[in-house]
């Protein structure tokens, strides 16, 4: 577990078409151009070249296409004249559109989306088992509603565990018929159930670690980010250790975790973890709740942010709505404005500070600023309070004499079966409170 190797990919190289679509009035954070590269950045990371690209603006989406049908042929030339192996679409089909365009482009070409190429970097990347069987619920979840019989062969063998050749939605025998498509269904309808069956069993293990780890009383630190903003680096930095970091989107995608000392000597957990991207697919932020929820558990959350990259700011708002929704975002945040050694004007990055409260500029890579951050990550965790209500059953008395004993208690009521306070406590004990909290964002 403790390094992190590449799997090598197996699959030819494939041509893909990306194509961009800006609809008029629809929230987004990257321009269409800004979302198409990042786009193509993630099929490399797949492993798939590019043939060419095209976008349309719209007013609202084509019920049947999602794109115009004038704009579908245009396509069509393009992706022959440029032999184009699929068409990948920068924004989520829904299963109607996916079913007209594979019929308008034929077998020869297949059609594919953001989520799918997602799911498909995800299920190259997992390492460990409840990484590996996360992906493959989320890719099952992706794939029943969106099942033609183009899909039937792939359904079989579809799943995490990665690398297998095709896996970005390839299309593999053609299975009988209608009556073979209910037989597919209902088979991965079955596998949905044991699949999450299964999860179950390895969560109950990952929680009994995680409060053996908050009996500890190390203090957790977890590092957020943005896919590629640098927290693999920033991890092995300050702890000497040899995560795998790549140049690639989504390389760290199980929890990793390692014991760093703060300048004073005392022992902190940090922990690195799956990054963010504009439009994560929710059913990919669903199966891997246990992972986020190790986010979720932290008593304080570093927020790596790649300076030198154009849409920094953009980078920042996505992090903040996926800590919004996995319920996170009520944990002190250090903002780190990383790789500063890319800057021409790292002056510049010091001023951004100013927009960000609590922050520290480095750069992992030459460790400049990280004694600082370390000092700032001790100052938090050893010298402030935070305000909290929480219900602690009688059984938890260990807990109830900590909130006396450590914290500043304002208010303290005791029910039946279990007592609220409410009161101050030092940041390095949230975790070990962090289940009991009554309204999480007091
Ligand atoms: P995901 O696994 O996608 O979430 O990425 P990550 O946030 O863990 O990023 P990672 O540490 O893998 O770094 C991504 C790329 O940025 C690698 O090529 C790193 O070498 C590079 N990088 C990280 N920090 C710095 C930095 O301070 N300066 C420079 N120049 N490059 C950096």
């Amino acid at each position: 577990m403790a390094t992190k190797t590449p799997k090598p990919i197996s699959r030819q190289r494939e041509r893909a078409f990306l194509v961009g679509v800006d609809i008029y009035n629809q929230d987004k954070l990257l321009s269409l151009e800004d979302s198409l590269t990042e786009l193509s950045l993630l099929a490399q990371t797949a492993g798939l070249d590019i043939a060419g690209q095209a976008y349309q603006k719209l007013d609202r989406p084509n019920p049947q296409t999602l794109i115009g049908p004038g704009k579908v042929q245009e396509i069509l030339v393009l992706a022959n004249e440029v032999r184009a192996d699929l068409i990948l679409f920068d924004e989520e089909l829904s299963p109607r559109h996916l079913r007209e365009l594979e019929h308008i482009f034929g077998e020869e070409i297949r059609i594919i989306d953001r989520t799918a190429l997602i799911l498909d970097i995800f299920a190259q990347h997992a390492q460990t088992k409840e990484g590996s069987l996360q992906v493959e619920l989320a890719q099952y979840e992706y794939r029943l509603p969106r099942l033609t019989r183009a899909w039937t062969h792939l359904a079989r063998q579809a799943g995490g565990g990665g690398g297998r050749s095709g896996s970005v939605g390839g299309v593999g025998l053609r299975g009988p018929g209608e009556t073979q498509l209910e037989v597919d269904r209902r088979e991965i309808r079955r596998r949905i159930i044991h699949l999450k069956e299964k999860l179950e069993k390895v969560r109950t293990h990952r929680q009994q670690y995680r409060s053996r780890r908050r009996r500890s009383q190390m203090p957790v630190v977890a590092l957020v980010g943005y896919t590629n903003a640098g927290k693999s680096t920033l991890l092995n930095k300050l702890s000497n250790a040899d995560i795998y970091v790549a140049d690639q989107l989504f390389a760290t995608l199980d929890p990793t975790t390692r014991r760093v000392e703060l300048p004073g000597g005392r022992p902190v957990l940090f922990t690195d973890t799956v990054g963010f991207i504009q439009k994560l697919p929710t059913s990919l932020i669903a199966s891997f709740r246990a992972t986020l929820e190790e986010i979720a558990d932290a008593d304080l959350l570093l927020h790596v942010i790649d300076i030198s990259h154009n849409n920094a700011i953009a980078q920042v708002e996505a992090v903040h709505e996926t800590l919004i929704e996995i319920e996170a975002d009520n944990i002190p945040v250090i903002s780190i404005l990383n790789k500063i050694d890319l800057l021409i004007d790292p002056e510049g990055a010091r001023n951004t500070l100013i927009a960000f409260p609590q922050s520290v500029a480095i750069s992992a890579l030459t460790g400049e600023g990280t004694q600082e951050l370390l000092n700032a990550v001790e100052g938090i965790l050893y010298s402030s309070n935070r305000t909290i209500s929480v219900r602690l059953p009688y059984q938890q008395g260990g807990l109830i004499s900590l909130f006396h004993d450590v914290g500043q208690v304002e208010h303290i009521e005791h029910g039946e079966s279990e007592v609220f306070i409410r009161g101050e406590i030092p940041v390095r004990f949230l975790s070990k409170l962090q289940p009991y909290l009554v309204n999480k964002s007091v």
